[in-house]
């Protein structure tokens, strides 16, 4: 399929999708369509009201063409437009076996163009990359058709450029779902690393992998610790740096487990196989960075992922171990299931102590506790700066992917102490989970004034169109860039 746009719908298009916001504009717009396809507008005003996701399939009078009204409710936001042409075209994918035309002018929608592209695009993606049987049916993002955006000719180089940017953003995530979903067998340290080698290699940014020797001449000690319980598939550290411009440096740190079993802590059974979306920070972290460096923006960005699987063996790190870390500072390990901590205390410290970024956000999969607080429909937000946290909570409003502040307040401090090394990795209360994790973090950051976490537990992978259970979302892609180009540009 190619994206092209247009100023008038060609009769020769056997599709045309005329998305539309419901307000005191609709009834005039929908009078013009009916005119449009040869109806009395009656009966359109009376089927159709723009309820988001609502769409009435009318067939022009004169040449048969097919005319979809889609609805996007009241005042939709970017995200709206994406989930609704996501749905709408995934539904349609093996019908569409046709070129589509995407009117924007008739509901005066034009400024919308990156995120109806980007929703048209996210419908391509699909799950079942293990599947052996070949699905022949007629398949609209394979084929040769054309989706064309009719918008008006003024706006025609604008749009452009929005396209540009909704392509781009797309085809990110796409990666980055299909990365997230695969299985843990699909995607060891090592095949993570590649993908990243491969993912610099293509857009442009500069990647180092340090394997599991390499670490332990960096003194990355935690990250070891918790890699040990994998012989066969041992940690690696990558470094992924992306020079556009001279802006101040953005430092990004994603929990990279590739599998979490809990090691010795071993968790239950039920669910245990959403684990392997347990470096949906990594994919963030690794989905930012490779978008920024697609756009090409001017900004100096770093971004740092341990990654290891959280397995069980002899040589696995048990309760009660004390271990190192690159900071320097010993750890009680209570719980081993509490990993994600341990690898991100290296990363945390390794971006502080090799780049000072002005900046530094890390985002991680990392507590069931972030889930208990805030279900699914946010995550959680802990930051030692005020102006750095309503930055994100306003990037994440504005793109759909909400996020909650928490407190860091030195009460929860006194929880994670050690009896036998300088700090423990679990508090022997089971409360306020997600914010003893935050205060870990925090004794790790080597007093960076400018720190934000973000746990994603909850975010990183719902239910949607793709299937049945709970898939990658790419939760933090478009959140980080939006945040970047509000502030760094
Ligand atoms: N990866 C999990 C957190 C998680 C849970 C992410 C559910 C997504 C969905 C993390 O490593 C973990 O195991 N956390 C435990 C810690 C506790 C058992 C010590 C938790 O929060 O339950
Ligand atoms: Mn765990
Ligand atoms: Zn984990």
């Amino acid at each position: 399929m190619n994206i092209k746009t247009g100023t008038e719908i060609s009769a020769h298009s056997p599709i045309v999708v005329i998305p539309f916001s419901q307000g005191e504009l609709l009834e005039g717009q929908l009078t013009a369509v009916a005119a449009f396809a040869g109806m009395k507008p009656e009966i359109v005003t009376k089927e159709f009201k723009a309820e988001a996701k609502e769409s009435l399939l009318l067939f022009k009078q004169d040449s048969g063409q097919k005319i979809y009204l889609l609805g996007l409710g009241k005042a939709p936001k970017s995200a709206d437009f994406i989930k609704i042409f996501r749905s709408f075209f995934y539904h349609k994918r093996n019908v569409s076996d046709a070129s589509v035309a995407i009117d924007l002018v008739s509901g005066q929608l034009e400024d919308a163009a990156e995120f109806v592209v980007n929703g048209l695009l996210l419908a391509s993606y699909k799950l079942g990359a293990q599947k052996t049987h070949r699905d022949d049916k007629p398949d609209f993002f394979k084929s040769e058709f054309d989706a064309e955006l009719i918008v008006s000719t003024e706006k025609q180089s604008e749009v452009a450029q929005a396209v540009k940017a909704g392509v781009e953003t797309a085809e990110t995530q796409v990666r980055i779902l299909a990365l997230v979903d695969a299985p843990a067998n699909y995607k060891t340290p090592q095949q993570l690393a590649d993908f990243v080698l491969e993912s610099g290699k293509s857009f442009g940014y500069k990647v180092e992998v340090f394997d599991e020797k390499q670490c332990e001449a960096l003194g990355l000690h935690a990250l070891l610790a918790v890699g040990k319980g994998s012989i066969e598939n041992p940690p690696k550290f990558l470094v992924l740096e992306y020079k556009g411009g001279e802006s101040k440096t953005i430092g990004l740190v994603g929990k990279g487990v590739t599998f979490d079993t809990g090691g010795v802590s071993l968790k239950p059974g039920d669910n245990m196989n959403y684990m392997k979306s347990d470096m949906g920070g990594a994919a963030a972290v690794i989905g930012t960075i490779e978008l920024v460096a697609r756009l090409k923006l001017p900004v100096h960005i770093v971004g740092v992922v341990p990654v290891t699987e959280n397995c069980i063996d002899g040589l696995a790190i048990k309760p009660g171990d004390v271990i190192g870390s690159y900071a320097g500072k010993t750890i009680e390990v209570i719980n081993t299931d509490a990993e994600g901590r341990l690898i991100l205390a290296d990363g945390l410290a390794y971006l502080k102590k090799n780049y000072n970024p002005e900046v530094m956000i890390d985002l991680a999969t990392l507590t069931g506790n972030c889930i208990m607080a805030l279900g699914y429909a946010a995550s959680a937000l802990l930051s030692n700066n005020d102006a750095l946290a309503q930055q994100l909570i306003d990037a994440g409003q504005e793109t759909g992917e909400k996020t909650w502040r928490m407190p860091l307040w030195d009460d929860y401090k006194d929880m994670m102490k050690s009896d036998v090394a300088d700090i423990k990795n679990l508090s022997s209360a089971p409360i306020a989970g997600a914010i003893t994790a935050a205060k870990f973090l925090e004794t790790f950051i080597d007093e960076h004034p400018n720190w934000a976490h973000l746990d994603i537990a909850g975010v990183a992978f719902g239910d949607s169109e793709y299937g049945s259970m709970k898939s990658a979302t790419a939760y933090g892609i478009r959140l980080l860039k939006n945040w970047i180009v509000r502030h760094y540009l």
